[in-house]
């Protein structure tokens, strides 16, 4: 197989950091940051997809400022929508393959049951709405794509969940944390070494007869469920604390009582039999990969 040439964006998140190692053994990765390529200036994203000429495009780069993007609807719809629509047009053009990422909060949250690929979307908030559109648009443009749903997302580097909540351990004796909200943390690093998986099972004898059918949506997390309070709770037994200091106690709120410029599903449990069904792939659960993700940390 001659090498293939890969198109990273959001190479400095979380997730796309993590893509620029787990891709590399696929091909030759051109990694790009909101300073090499804006997804907000159409122009440019078209031309720098012309002159870097992938066989694949992996796109993890987002307006993920969930609250910030209620009074920035515009510069969230630029990048998550817009953004999404012209790479898949380009994707088109060339015949790249486009690999997307996107989100629970496309769905309302209501029930307590995992939400499956092809249930309705429903989204609470702008960033969610913004997603959503992103999807259709990649969706409606008929290109080569796999767009990924995943939710929670953490990691060692970055902002998130886990390295604000080691800060405030450290910091305050008492935290209130939302514990009706229900997902799965899902570790970035094991999202892109899933997908590496699949693009690697895109071209192998595996599924070379009929790739048509696999395009489309995925649900993508760290197998198992908590809520962010359980979340916090599994941070506090895992992680390296100051033994002179007593821990954090931890208050379990409901999210009436933390109210948020954006309103936050409260389901947000995604079924991923889908991903195992097609391409053989489960995550870890989201307390080993938790485990391992600050082991790798503290290293
Ligand atoms: N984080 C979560 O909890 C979560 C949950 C569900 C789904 N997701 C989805 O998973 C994917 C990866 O998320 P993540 O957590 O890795 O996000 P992240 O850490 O916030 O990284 C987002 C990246 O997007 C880039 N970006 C933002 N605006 C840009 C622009 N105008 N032009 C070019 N690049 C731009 C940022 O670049 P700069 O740093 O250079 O600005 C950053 O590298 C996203 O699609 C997100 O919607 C995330």
């Amino acid at each position: 197989m001659s090498r293939q040439r890969i198109l990273l964006t959001g190479a400095s998140g979380q997730v796309g950091w993590e893509l620029r190692r787990s891709l590399s053994c696929l091909g030759e990765v051109f990694a790009l940051d909101s300073g090499a390529m804006n997804l907000a200036d159409a122009d440019a994203v078209s031309r720098k997809v012309r002159e870097i000429a992938p066989h694949i495009i992996v796109n993890p780069a987002a307006y993920t400022t969930v609250d910030k993007a209620e009074s920035e609807p515009e510069r969230a719809h630029a990048v998550n929508a817009s953004a999404p629509g012209i790479l898949a047009e380009e994707a088109c053009t060339i015949g790249a393959l486009l690999v997307h990422y996107s989100t629970d909060y496309v769905f309302s949250g209501s029930g307590a049951t995992p939400w499956r690929e092809d249930d309705g979307c429903d989204p609470l908030n702008v960033y969610g709405a913004t997603k959503l559109a992103g999807e259709r648009a990649i969706q409606a443009s008929g290109c080569r794509h796999l767009i990924f749903r995943t939710s929670w997302v953490y990691g060692a580097r970055g902002s998130n969940f886990l390295l604000t909540m080691r800060r405030l351990m450290r910091e305050r004796p008492e935290l209130k944390i939302v514990a009706d909200q229900v997902g799965a943390p899902t570790w970035c690093r094991d999202l892109a070494e899933a997908t590496a998986q699949v693009l690697s099972q895109i071209n192998s004898p595996r599924h070379d007869t009929d790739q048509g059918t696999l395009w489309g949506v995925y649900h993508m997390t760290n197998a198992g469920e908590t809520s962010w309070h359980g979340f916090a709770q599994a941070i506090q037994a895992l992680d390296e604390l100051d033994e002179t200091s007593a821990p954090a106690h931890l208050l379990p709120i409901p999210s009436t009582d933390y109210p948020t410029p954006a309103k936050r599903p409260l389901n947000s449990r995604l079924n991923n039999d889908k991903l195992e069904q097609t391409f053989g792939l489960r995550l870890q659960d989201w307390r080993s990969a938790l485990a391992l993700c600050l082991e790798a940390s503290n290293r």
